[in-house]
């Protein structure tokens, strides 16, 4: 159990028809509800937290903190550095021991795309750490600071892009984008079956919240498996607290940090669920 690389448990979703919930945190708190909801599900999980967030939760804190609750953990937990966006962040996050970073190069034109995630792929190598990266662009930014037009992924790009990289998981876009949507959100599964069908490595779902149940299952049975949840970790987290405040059962600091595990607690805990990864930690 505990620390583990996460293309082992990517491959192992693939040979068991589930995905892995790759859950983003910013503090001690969050980790700790969503370890609880692995732990009581059994389930495998992926912490991890984007480039964009360390101003608020520097990697030199939070990293080891993420790593020392996987090397607890009674369940198999990757640690992620999610949408790197620089050689300098990624080696940062290999070298305190993340086992897997993504390189974030959807916005760049394909062959400098494909260039960068080559030099992160043999970088990692050096680390035995796994690399995530993106083709086509997920819409909206992890942070909402941009907003990012969503462009569908080409079946054809994403296979030369795999083959030609060597990424051990690949992000595509799908009609998917970052936050919260501002409509529900009409998944393009005719592309994601026709990539599945040419790209043998692990998809990634970016843009996890507001997405159905459903949905969900839909994806992970048609080649998604890992899926990014960040915004409803967040807003479960802090309308936990909310909650508390509002009826009076908030008194004192540990209080408020007891309902901001919580909050993360449960929305990890269904998420889980839907995603079937339940149990496939024995
Ligand atoms: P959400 O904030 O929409 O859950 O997206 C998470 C994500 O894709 C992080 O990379």
């Amino acid at each position: 159990m505990s620390l583990v690389n996460m293309k082992t448990l990517l491959e192992n979703a693939q040979k068991g028809g589930y995905a892995v919930g790759s859950f983003s945190v910013a503090n001690m708190e969050m980790v700790l509800g969503i370890i609880k909801a692995a732990e009581e599900t059994k389930s495998p999980i992926i912490l991890q937290i984007a480039e964009v967030r360390l101003n608020h939760s520097p990697l030199a804190l939070i990293g080891p903190l993420m790593l020392a609750a996987a090397k607890n953990a009674k369940v198999p937990v990757a640690v992620h550095l999610d949408h790197g966006t620089t050689i300098e962040c990624i080696g940062k996050a290999l070298r305190l021991g993340f086992t897997s970073v993504m390189f974030d190069g959807s916005h760049l034109p394909l062959e400098e795309n494909i260039a960068m995630t080559k030099e992160v792929v043999s970088l990692a190598k050096g680390y035995g750490a796994a690399v995530e990266a993106e083709i086509g662009c997920v819409g909206g930014s992890e942070d909402g600071s941009v907003d990012i037009a969503m462009r569908c992924t080409s079946p054809d790009q994403a296979k030369l892009f795999a083959e030609r990289t060597g990424v051990d998981a690949l992000a595509i876009a799908i009609g998917n984008a970052h936050g919260f949507y501002k409509e529900a959100p009409q998944l393009r599964f005719d592309i994601l079956e026709k990539v599945a069908a040419t790209v043998d490595i692990p998809l990634v779902l970016h843009g996890g919240t507001g997405i159905s149940e459903e949905d969900f299952i839909r994806c992970h049975q048609s080649g998604i498996k890992k899926i990014n949840i960040a915004t409803a970790t967040f807003a479960a987290s802090e309308g936990k607290v909310r909650e508390g405040y509002e009826k009076g059962e908030i008194k004192g600091y540990y209080d408020l940090h007891q309902k901001e595990i919580q909050g993360a607690y449960e929305n990890a805990k269904k998420h889980m669920e839907i995603f079937y990864s339940v149990g496939k930690a024995e």
